[in-house]
């Protein structure tokens, strides 16, 4: 008996020696304490000693399950105390850090132009209706922008009420007819979104895309000023000597209208086979004008005492020139090797 206890003895030592797993521990408890562990086999042999011997190895093998016990513990205690700590200082796994997408920094810069010009910045709704995408800018009802095949009318319960039918909005400027309904002039602002047209998808045509309007109404606002605005405009968000084309054009809600294109800045209307102008010096960027005087009367402003310009223009275009992108579908596909270079 006197043996078989030394033996256990030194074999426990060397197997807590070797255990360095939760498992490891686990097996030693297995070994040593399970029911048919090696410890009640020694317990087993007690009835077959003499008289002294029981009593003697009755008590020594119970301080030896003691013993043990209390050594595997131990173990166990020191192991988990390295298991959880923790090295605050190890360097963290590296994370991608999300940013803006090129639309929304191209109209927040858009807009900030504006903002130093003296325009606040009013956001208007996507969902709109007939009476602010169209009447009360001057369109009639039988302009073909308000064909279903040019606009997108939604099927919402409340389809007549007194504005007209719903609509996903075809321009920003039902933005215009808002502010100038519910603000009182003098009124400079711009006004940023998402509009929507039921065009084929092509490498420059999207069905939704994003725009920004602006307007400014006043006592004494004259085309000159609009000029002035837009070339500052031009200047410092194109390159400092871009200049300005008016070409006469026709919208509803602007009376007299144009069509505005800068001069190339690739170019600078010098070479014949230029990739941005295609060699005629000049790319279209917005359309705008002075605010129809029926426009200006809709939204409840005088037009005998007030007057105003208008100005709207698409943001991928913009884009598109300044950072050289040629496909107008890459914008919305959120590829990120695409979005990540800007
Ligand atoms: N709303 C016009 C468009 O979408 C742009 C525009 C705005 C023109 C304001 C004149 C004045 O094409």
């Amino acid at each position: 008996m006197e043996q078989d206890v030394k033996r256990l003895e030194e074999e426990l030592q060397a197997d807590l020696q070797k255990a360095n797993t939760a498992e490891d521990i686990e097996a030693l408890r297995v070994k040593y304490l399970g029911r048919k562990a090696v410890v009640n086999q020694l317990f087993a042999k007690v009835p077959t000693l003499s008289g002294e011997e029981k009593g003697k190895w009755g008590r020594g093998l119970n301080l030896l399950k003691g013993t043990i016990t209390a050594a595997i513990e131990e173990k166990i205690k020191g192991f988990k105390g390295k298991e959880e700590k923790i090295d605050l200082t190890y360097p963290s796994k590296e994370f991608d850090k999300g940013s803006k997408h090129i639309l929304s920094v191209v109209s927040q810069d858009i807009c900030s132009v504006f903002e130093k010009l003296g325009f606040s910045i009013v956001e208007g709704t996507e969902i709109e209706d007939e009476w602010h995408n169209f009447s009360a800018l001057n369109i009639p009802l039988d302009h073909p922008s308000r064909d279903a095949f040019d606009t997108f009318y939604l099927d919402l319960a409340q389809k007549n009420t007194r504005q007209g039918k719903f609509l996903l909005r075809s321009h920003t400027s039902p933005s215009q007819a808002r502010v100038m309904s519910e603000m009182k002039p003098p009124l400079a602002v711009v006004s940023p979104g998402r509009v929507y047209r039921p065009d084929q998808v092509d490498a420059s045509h999207s069905f939704m895309f994003h725009q920004v309007e602006g307007f400014a109404i006043d006592k004494d606002i004259n085309f000159a000023h609009l000029k002035g605005v837009l070339l500052n405009f031009v200047r410092l968000f194109f390159a400092p000597d871009t200049n300005l084309r008016f070409r006469p054009h026709f919208f509803p809600f602007t009376e007299p209208s144009a069509e505005v294109d800068i001069s190339c800045f690739i170019c600078k209307g010098k070479k014949e086979k230029c990739s941005l102008c295609k060699g005629k010096g000049w790319i279209e960027i917005l359309g705008c004008g002075m605010i129809h005087p029926k426009v200006l009367a809709n939204c409840n402003i005088d037009p005998k005492k007030y007057k105003g310009f208008a100005f709207g223009m698409g943001v991928e275009r913009p884009a598109m020139l300044k950072y050289g992108i040629n496909d107008i579908r890459l914008f919305y596909e959120n590829d990120v090797k695409f979005l990540e270079q800007f």
